[in-house]
Protein backbone atom coordinates (compact mmCIF):
# COMPACT_ATOMS: atom_id res chain seq x y z
CA UNK A 1 0.00 0.00 0.00
CA UNK A 2 1.08 3.34 -0.52
CA UNK A 3 1.87 5.83 1.76
CA UNK A 4 0.56 9.59 2.12
CA UNK A 5 1.16 11.65 4.72
CA UNK A 6 -1.76 14.44 4.50
CA UNK A 7 -0.90 17.84 6.93
CA UNK A 8 -4.08 19.29 8.35
CA UNK A 9 -6.06 16.00 7.42
CA UNK A 10 -8.15 16.48 10.46
CA UNK A 11 -9.71 19.46 8.82
CA UNK A 12 -12.70 20.31 6.67
CA UNK A 13 -10.91 19.34 3.29
CA UNK A 14 -8.55 16.89 4.67
CA UNK A 15 -11.08 14.69 6.72
CA UNK A 16 -12.98 14.11 2.98
CA UNK A 17 -9.37 13.36 1.30
CA UNK A 18 -8.87 10.87 3.59
CA UNK A 19 -11.59 9.41 2.96
CA UNK A 20 -11.06 9.57 -0.40
CA UNK A 21 -7.02 8.01 -0.28
CA UNK A 22 -8.26 5.62 1.77
CA UNK A 23 -11.29 4.48 -0.14
CA UNK A 24 -8.83 4.54 -3.62
CA UNK A 25 -5.98 1.53 -1.12
CA UNK A 26 -3.69 4.28 0.50
CA UNK A 27 -2.44 4.13 3.52
CA UNK A 28 -3.03 7.63 5.20
CA UNK A 29 -0.80 8.91 7.68
CA UNK A 30 -2.63 12.99 9.42
CA UNK A 31 -0.60 15.15 11.01
CA UNK A 32 -2.55 17.56 12.31
CA UNK A 33 -1.82 20.15 15.45
CA UNK A 34 -5.87 20.13 16.04
CA UNK A 35 -5.65 24.22 16.50
CA UNK A 36 -9.16 24.27 14.09
CA UNK A 37 -10.56 20.26 14.13
CA UNK A 38 -10.53 17.46 16.79
CA UNK A 39 -9.67 13.78 16.51
CA UNK A 40 -14.09 13.87 15.57
CA UNK A 41 -13.41 13.90 12.54
CA UNK A 42 -10.87 10.79 12.38
CA UNK A 43 -13.30 9.16 13.97
CA UNK A 44 -15.78 10.20 11.23
CA UNK A 45 -13.23 8.66 8.61
CA UNK A 46 -12.80 5.69 10.45
CA UNK A 47 -16.58 4.85 10.31
CA UNK A 48 -16.97 5.43 6.89
CA UNK A 49 -14.04 3.68 5.46
CA UNK A 50 -13.27 1.39 8.24
CA UNK A 51 -10.17 1.77 9.00
CA UNK A 52 -8.67 5.00 11.13
CA UNK A 53 -6.19 7.08 9.57
CA UNK A 54 -2.37 6.96 11.81
CA UNK A 55 -2.76 10.21 13.57
CA UNK A 56 0.35 12.29 14.20
CA UNK A 57 -0.96 15.11 16.76
CA UNK A 58 1.82 17.80 15.68
CA UNK A 59 2.53 21.39 14.87
CA UNK A 60 3.98 21.99 11.55
CA UNK A 61 5.81 25.35 12.62
CA UNK A 62 7.88 22.93 15.16
CA UNK A 63 10.48 21.47 12.69
CA UNK A 64 12.04 19.04 15.22
CA UNK A 65 8.50 17.35 15.99
CA UNK A 66 7.59 17.32 12.09
CA UNK A 67 10.99 15.82 11.43
CA UNK A 68 10.66 12.99 13.65
CA UNK A 69 7.37 11.97 11.90
CA UNK A 70 8.73 12.11 8.83
CA UNK A 71 11.29 10.03 9.53
CA UNK A 72 9.16 7.16 11.01
CA UNK A 73 7.06 7.73 7.59
CA UNK A 74 9.89 8.23 5.64
CA UNK A 75 8.09 5.18 3.13
CA UNK A 76 6.02 7.82 2.11
CA UNK A 77 5.26 8.38 -1.61
CA UNK A 78 3.77 11.74 -1.43
CA UNK A 79 2.33 14.74 0.99
CA UNK A 80 -1.14 16.69 0.60
CA UNK A 81 -0.31 19.83 2.82
CA UNK A 82 -3.53 21.24 3.38
CA UNK A 83 -2.23 22.63 7.01
CA UNK A 84 -2.65 26.64 7.35
CA UNK A 85 -5.11 28.96 8.59
CA UNK A 86 -8.11 30.18 6.99
CA UNK A 87 -9.66 32.98 8.33
CA UNK A 88 -9.65 36.17 5.82
CA UNK A 89 -10.18 38.71 8.39
CA UNK A 90 -8.31 36.95 11.49
CA UNK A 91 -5.61 37.29 8.89
CA UNK A 92 -5.89 41.41 8.86
CA UNK A 93 -5.87 41.30 12.42
CA UNK A 94 -2.74 39.24 13.41
CA UNK A 95 -0.94 39.11 10.18
CA UNK A 96 2.45 37.42 11.83
CA UNK A 97 0.21 34.50 13.17
CA UNK A 98 -0.48 33.82 9.35
CA UNK A 99 2.70 34.04 7.75
CA UNK A 100 4.40 32.21 10.70
CA UNK A 101 1.90 29.59 10.91
CA UNK A 102 1.64 29.08 6.97
CA UNK A 103 4.86 29.42 5.57
CA UNK A 104 6.61 28.31 8.29
CA UNK A 105 4.70 25.42 8.14
CA UNK A 106 5.31 24.91 4.80
CA UNK A 107 8.82 25.47 4.64
CA UNK A 108 9.20 22.57 6.80
CA UNK A 109 7.23 20.28 5.26
CA UNK A 110 9.60 21.08 2.07
CA UNK A 111 12.62 20.71 4.14
CA UNK A 112 11.00 16.87 5.39
CA UNK A 113 10.23 16.31 2.24
CA UNK A 114 13.74 16.69 0.28
CA UNK A 115 15.31 15.36 3.81
CA UNK A 116 13.09 12.20 3.46
CA UNK A 117 13.31 12.03 -0.27
CA UNK A 118 9.79 12.33 -0.42
CA UNK A 119 8.53 13.19 -4.19
CA UNK A 120 5.46 14.34 -4.85
CA UNK A 121 3.69 17.34 -3.46
CA UNK A 122 -0.13 18.46 -3.71
CA UNK A 123 -0.63 22.21 -2.30
CA UNK A 124 -4.06 23.87 -1.04
CA UNK A 125 -3.83 27.25 -2.97
CA UNK A 126 -7.13 29.31 -3.58
CA UNK A 127 -8.72 31.11 -6.60
CA UNK A 128 -8.09 34.01 -4.12
CA UNK A 129 -4.78 34.10 -6.17
CA UNK A 130 -6.67 35.86 -9.38
CA UNK A 131 -7.90 38.64 -7.47
CA UNK A 132 -10.60 40.27 -9.21
CA UNK A 133 -10.20 38.86 -12.47
CA UNK A 134 -11.17 41.07 -15.73
CA UNK A 135 -12.59 37.67 -17.59
CA UNK A 136 -14.08 35.58 -16.84
CA UNK A 137 -13.99 32.22 -16.33
CA UNK A 138 -10.69 32.18 -14.93
CA UNK A 139 -8.18 30.01 -16.47
CA UNK A 140 -4.93 28.76 -14.71
CA UNK A 141 -2.98 31.28 -17.77
CA UNK A 142 -5.06 34.21 -16.01
CA UNK A 143 -2.84 36.35 -14.43
CA UNK A 144 -2.63 36.70 -10.19
CA UNK A 145 -3.43 39.83 -8.79
CA UNK A 146 -1.71 40.87 -5.21
CA UNK A 147 -3.62 39.38 -2.69
CA UNK A 148 -5.88 41.56 -0.65
CA UNK A 149 -5.43 39.46 2.72
CA UNK A 150 -2.46 38.14 4.33
CA UNK A 151 -4.45 34.90 4.44
CA UNK A 152 -4.18 35.64 0.34
CA UNK A 153 -0.85 36.64 0.19
CA UNK A 154 0.11 33.01 1.77
CA UNK A 155 -1.45 30.95 -0.89
CA UNK A 156 0.38 33.18 -3.93
CA UNK A 157 4.00 32.83 -1.52
CA UNK A 158 3.28 29.38 -0.88
CA UNK A 159 2.66 28.96 -4.73
CA UNK A 160 6.27 30.46 -5.13
CA UNK A 161 8.32 29.10 -2.43
CA UNK A 162 7.01 26.01 -4.14
CA UNK A 163 8.14 26.65 -7.50
CA UNK A 164 11.30 28.00 -6.54
CA UNK A 165 11.86 24.55 -4.14
CA UNK A 166 10.80 22.39 -7.10
CA UNK A 167 12.72 24.23 -9.84
CA UNK A 168 16.37 23.88 -7.21
CA UNK A 169 15.73 20.18 -6.56
CA UNK A 170 14.09 18.40 -9.73
CA UNK A 171 13.77 15.18 -7.99
CA UNK A 172 10.44 16.98 -6.49
CA UNK A 173 7.23 17.39 -8.17
CA UNK A 174 4.43 19.62 -7.30
CA UNK A 175 0.52 20.07 -8.30
CA UNK A 176 -0.97 23.29 -6.92
CA UNK A 177 -4.50 23.06 -6.68
CA UNK A 178 -6.34 26.27 -6.93
CA UNK A 179 -9.88 25.69 -5.01
CA UNK A 180 -13.14 27.85 -5.64
CA UNK A 181 -15.84 27.61 -3.01
CA UNK A 182 -15.85 24.37 -1.38
CA UNK A 183 -18.93 23.60 0.23
CA UNK A 184 -21.16 20.48 1.75
CA UNK A 185 -19.80 17.11 3.28
CA UNK A 186 -19.91 13.20 3.02
CA UNK A 187 -23.25 11.96 2.49
CA UNK A 188 -22.83 9.75 5.33
CA UNK A 189 -23.05 12.88 8.17
CA UNK A 190 -20.59 11.42 9.39
CA UNK A 191 -17.69 14.12 8.48
CA UNK A 192 -18.39 18.09 7.72
CA UNK A 193 -17.10 21.47 8.17
CA UNK A 194 -17.13 22.89 11.66
CA UNK A 195 -16.68 26.11 11.84
CA UNK A 196 -15.45 27.95 14.91
CA UNK A 197 -17.23 30.74 16.52
CA UNK A 198 -19.63 32.96 13.89
CA UNK A 199 -18.78 31.74 10.18
CA UNK A 200 -17.28 34.03 7.99
CA UNK A 201 -18.38 31.27 4.89
CA UNK A 202 -21.74 31.48 3.26
CA UNK A 203 -22.80 27.69 3.39
CA UNK A 204 -21.86 27.56 7.20
CA UNK A 205 -24.15 30.50 7.62
CA UNK A 206 -26.81 28.99 5.51
CA UNK A 207 -26.82 25.74 7.29
CA UNK A 208 -26.56 27.39 11.03
CA UNK A 209 -29.47 29.98 10.45
CA UNK A 210 -31.77 27.42 9.03
CA UNK A 211 -31.38 25.14 11.89
CA UNK A 212 -31.71 28.43 14.21
CA UNK A 213 -28.43 28.74 15.32
CA UNK A 214 -28.04 32.31 13.71
CA UNK A 215 -31.38 34.31 13.28
CA UNK A 216 -30.65 35.54 9.98
CA UNK A 217 -28.72 34.83 7.21
CA UNK A 218 -27.01 38.69 6.13
CA UNK A 219 -26.72 38.98 2.28
CA UNK A 220 -23.96 41.14 1.39
CA UNK A 221 -24.76 43.42 -1.47
CA UNK A 222 -27.67 43.27 -3.84
CA UNK A 223 -25.92 46.57 -6.66
CA UNK A 224 -22.94 44.11 -8.24
CA UNK A 225 -22.85 44.32 -11.90
CA UNK A 226 -24.16 40.66 -12.29
CA UNK A 227 -27.14 39.07 -13.64
CA UNK A 228 -29.15 39.43 -10.66
CA UNK A 229 -26.59 41.93 -8.58
CA UNK A 230 -25.83 39.31 -5.87
CA UNK A 231 -22.08 38.30 -5.35
CA UNK A 232 -21.45 35.06 -7.87
CA UNK A 233 -18.82 31.94 -6.98
CA UNK A 234 -17.99 28.41 -8.19
CA UNK A 235 -19.26 26.39 -5.33
CA UNK A 236 -17.71 22.96 -5.58
CA UNK A 237 -18.74 19.97 -3.67
CA UNK A 238 -16.06 18.73 -0.90
CA UNK A 239 -16.31 15.14 -2.24
CA UNK A 240 -15.40 16.25 -5.55
CA UNK A 241 -12.33 18.39 -4.60
CA UNK A 242 -11.34 15.63 -2.43
CA UNK A 243 -11.65 12.93 -5.21
CA UNK A 244 -8.95 15.71 -7.48
CA UNK A 245 -6.59 15.32 -4.50
CA UNK A 246 -6.29 11.54 -5.50
CA UNK A 247 -6.20 11.98 -9.26
CA UNK A 248 -3.47 14.46 -8.76
CA UNK A 249 -1.47 12.38 -6.82
CA UNK A 250 -2.09 9.42 -9.32
CA UNK A 251 -1.02 11.66 -12.17
CA UNK A 252 2.22 12.08 -10.32
CA UNK A 253 2.82 8.79 -9.19
CA UNK A 254 2.50 7.92 -12.36
CA UNK A 255 5.62 10.04 -13.35
CA UNK A 256 4.63 13.47 -14.02
CA UNK A 257 7.58 15.60 -12.57
CA UNK A 258 7.74 19.49 -12.24
CA UNK A 259 4.79 21.99 -11.69
CA UNK A 260 1.49 21.36 -12.28
CA UNK A 261 -1.19 23.71 -11.45
CA UNK A 262 -5.05 23.36 -11.67
CA UNK A 263 -8.03 24.89 -11.06
CA UNK A 264 -10.99 22.76 -9.32
CA UNK A 265 -14.15 23.97 -9.50
CA UNK A 266 -17.62 23.49 -11.47
CA UNK A 267 -17.15 25.98 -13.86
CA UNK A 268 -20.77 27.22 -13.38
CA UNK A 269 -21.51 30.08 -11.31
CA UNK A 270 -23.98 30.30 -8.44
CA UNK A 271 -25.11 34.05 -7.47
CA UNK A 272 -25.76 34.55 -3.38
CA UNK A 273 -29.54 34.38 -4.00
CA UNK A 274 -29.17 31.56 -5.96
CA UNK A 275 -27.15 29.18 -3.77
CA UNK A 276 -30.10 30.11 -0.83
CA UNK A 277 -33.12 29.68 -3.07
CA UNK A 278 -31.44 26.59 -4.11
CA UNK A 279 -30.57 25.33 -0.47
CA UNK A 280 -34.21 26.26 0.58
CA UNK A 281 -35.96 23.78 -2.53
CA UNK A 282 -33.35 20.94 -1.81
CA UNK A 283 -33.58 20.60 1.87
CA UNK A 284 -37.09 22.40 2.65
CA UNK A 285 -35.56 24.32 5.36
CA UNK A 286 -36.08 28.10 5.83
CA UNK A 287 -33.72 30.76 5.81
CA UNK A 288 -34.21 34.27 6.85
CA UNK A 289 -32.18 37.23 5.10
CA UNK A 290 -31.80 40.64 4.85
CA UNK A 291 -29.73 42.34 2.28
CA UNK A 292 -27.14 44.89 3.99
CA UNK A 293 -24.16 46.43 2.62
CA UNK A 294 -21.44 44.99 0.64
CA UNK A 295 -18.52 43.31 2.43
CA UNK A 296 -15.26 44.82 2.22
CA UNK A 297 -13.02 43.12 0.34
CA UNK A 298 -15.61 40.68 -1.96
CA UNK A 299 -15.28 39.67 -5.62
CA UNK A 300 -17.81 40.45 -7.63
CA UNK A 301 -18.04 37.59 -9.41
CA UNK A 302 -15.55 34.54 -10.01
CA UNK A 303 -16.08 31.07 -11.10
CA UNK A 304 -13.44 28.26 -12.85
CA UNK A 305 -13.08 27.12 -16.11
CA UNK A 306 -11.99 23.80 -14.58
CA UNK A 307 -11.18 22.02 -18.29
CA UNK A 308 -7.53 21.22 -17.67
CA UNK A 309 -7.88 19.27 -14.35
CA UNK A 310 -10.60 17.41 -17.08
CA UNK A 311 -8.30 16.71 -19.52
CA UNK A 312 -4.86 15.75 -17.47
CA UNK A 313 -6.60 14.61 -14.35
CA UNK A 314 -9.67 12.86 -16.01
CA UNK A 315 -11.16 14.59 -13.17
CA UNK A 316 -14.56 16.93 -13.12
CA UNK A 317 -17.01 17.81 -10.26
CA UNK A 318 -20.52 15.95 -11.32
CA UNK A 319 -22.24 16.62 -8.09
CA UNK A 320 -25.55 17.82 -8.38
CA UNK A 321 -25.65 21.02 -6.41
CA UNK A 322 -29.06 19.57 -4.85
CA UNK A 323 -27.39 16.71 -3.61
CA UNK A 324 -24.22 18.61 -1.90
CA UNK A 325 -26.91 20.80 -0.39
CA UNK A 326 -28.66 18.18 1.01
CA UNK A 327 -25.36 16.71 2.38
CA UNK A 328 -24.64 19.95 4.10
CA UNK A 329 -27.81 20.40 5.75
CA UNK A 330 -27.77 16.82 6.97
CA UNK A 331 -24.52 17.40 8.30
CA UNK A 332 -25.59 20.81 10.54
CA UNK A 333 -28.47 18.75 11.99
CA UNK A 334 -25.86 15.78 13.37
CA UNK A 335 -23.80 18.15 14.32
CA UNK A 336 -26.69 19.54 16.38
CA UNK A 337 -27.31 16.62 18.28
P1 LIG B 1 -9.58 23.53 8.14
O1 LIG B 1 -9.26 24.62 9.10
O2 LIG B 1 -10.81 22.74 8.36
O3 LIG B 1 -8.34 22.50 8.03
C1 LIG B 1 -7.02 22.91 8.22
C2 LIG B 1 -6.39 21.96 9.23
O4 LIG B 1 -5.03 22.31 9.41
C3 LIG B 1 -7.06 22.02 10.60
O5 LIG B 1 -7.38 20.72 11.02
C4 LIG B 1 -6.00 22.64 11.52
O6 LIG B 1 -6.08 22.16 12.83
C5 LIG B 1 -4.72 22.24 10.80
N1 LIG B 1 -3.58 23.12 11.01
C6 LIG B 1 -3.52 24.47 10.88
N2 LIG B 1 -2.27 24.91 11.13
C7 LIG B 1 -1.53 23.81 11.44
C8 LIG B 1 -0.16 23.61 11.78
N3 LIG B 1 0.68 24.64 11.92
N4 LIG B 1 0.27 22.35 12.03
C9 LIG B 1 -0.59 21.31 11.92
N5 LIG B 1 -1.88 21.43 11.59
C10 LIG B 1 -2.34 22.68 11.35
O7 LIG B 1 -9.58 24.19 6.67
P2 LIG B 1 -10.00 23.57 5.29
O8 LIG B 1 -11.20 24.31 4.81
O9 LIG B 1 -10.03 22.08 5.35
O10 LIG B 1 -8.78 24.05 4.39
C11 LIG B 1 -7.71 23.19 4.04
C12 LIG B 1 -6.74 23.95 3.16
O11 LIG B 1 -7.42 24.43 2.00
C13 LIG B 1 -6.14 25.21 3.81
O12 LIG B 1 -4.80 25.33 3.36
C14 LIG B 1 -6.97 26.32 3.24
O13 LIG B 1 -6.27 27.55 3.23
C15 LIG B 1 -7.23 25.83 1.84
N6 LIG B 1 -8.41 26.41 1.20
C16 LIG B 1 -9.63 26.28 1.80
C17 LIG B 1 -10.75 26.85 1.22
C18 LIG B 1 -12.11 26.74 1.87
O14 LIG B 1 -13.01 27.48 1.47
N7 LIG B 1 -12.32 25.87 2.83
C19 LIG B 1 -10.63 27.52 -0.01
C20 LIG B 1 -9.37 27.62 -0.61
C21 LIG B 1 -8.26 27.04 0.01
C1 LIG C 1 -13.68 33.73 1.22
C2 LIG C 1 -12.40 34.52 1.24
C3 LIG C 1 -11.35 33.77 0.43
C4 LIG C 1 -11.15 32.37 1.00
C5 LIG C 1 -12.49 31.65 1.06
C6 LIG C 1 -12.36 30.33 1.79
C7 LIG C 1 -13.01 36.87 1.53
C8 LIG C 1 -13.13 38.20 0.89
N1 LIG C 1 -12.66 35.84 0.73
O1 LIG C 1 -14.10 33.58 -0.15
O2 LIG C 1 -10.13 34.48 0.46
O3 LIG C 1 -10.25 31.62 0.20
O4 LIG C 1 -13.47 32.44 1.77
O5 LIG C 1 -12.17 30.51 3.16
O6 LIG C 1 -13.23 36.73 2.73
N2 LIG C 1 -21.80 35.97 1.88
C9 LIG C 1 -22.95 36.55 2.35
N3 LIG C 1 -23.26 36.41 3.67
C10 LIG C 1 -22.46 35.73 4.55
C11 LIG C 1 -21.26 35.13 4.05
C12 LIG C 1 -20.96 35.29 2.71
O7 LIG C 1 -23.69 37.17 1.60
O8 LIG C 1 -22.77 35.65 5.74
C13 LIG C 1 -21.48 36.08 0.44
C14 LIG C 1 -20.17 36.81 0.16
O9 LIG C 1 -20.40 38.18 0.00
C15 LIG C 1 -19.73 36.11 -1.14
C16 LIG C 1 -20.31 34.70 -1.05
O10 LIG C 1 -21.32 34.76 -0.06
O11 LIG C 1 -20.30 36.77 -2.22
C17 LIG C 1 -19.29 33.66 -0.66
O12 LIG C 1 -18.62 34.11 0.52
P1 LIG C 1 -17.59 33.20 1.32
O13 LIG C 1 -18.20 31.88 1.60
O14 LIG C 1 -17.09 33.98 2.49
O15 LIG C 1 -16.43 32.93 0.26
P2 LIG C 1 -15.54 33.96 -0.57
O16 LIG C 1 -15.79 35.35 -0.20
O17 LIG C 1 -15.70 33.60 -2.00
Amino acid sequence: MQKIIITGGAGYIGSHTAVALQESGFDVVVIDNLSNSSVASLDGVASITGTRPCFECVDCTNIEALRSVFNRHSDAVGVIHFAALKAVGESVQQPLLYYRNNLDGLINVLTCMLEFQIPNIVFSSSATVYGVPSVLPVTEETPLQPATSPYGQTKVIGENIIRDTVLANPVLGATLLRYFNPIGAHPSGLIGEHPNGIPNNLMPYITQTAAGIRPMLRIFGDDYDTPDGFCVRDYIDVNDLAAAHVAALQYMLKGATGISTFNLGTGRGYSVMELVNAFQESTGADVPYQIVARRAGDVPAIWADASLAGRVLNWRADTPLSETLKSAWRWQQNCKK
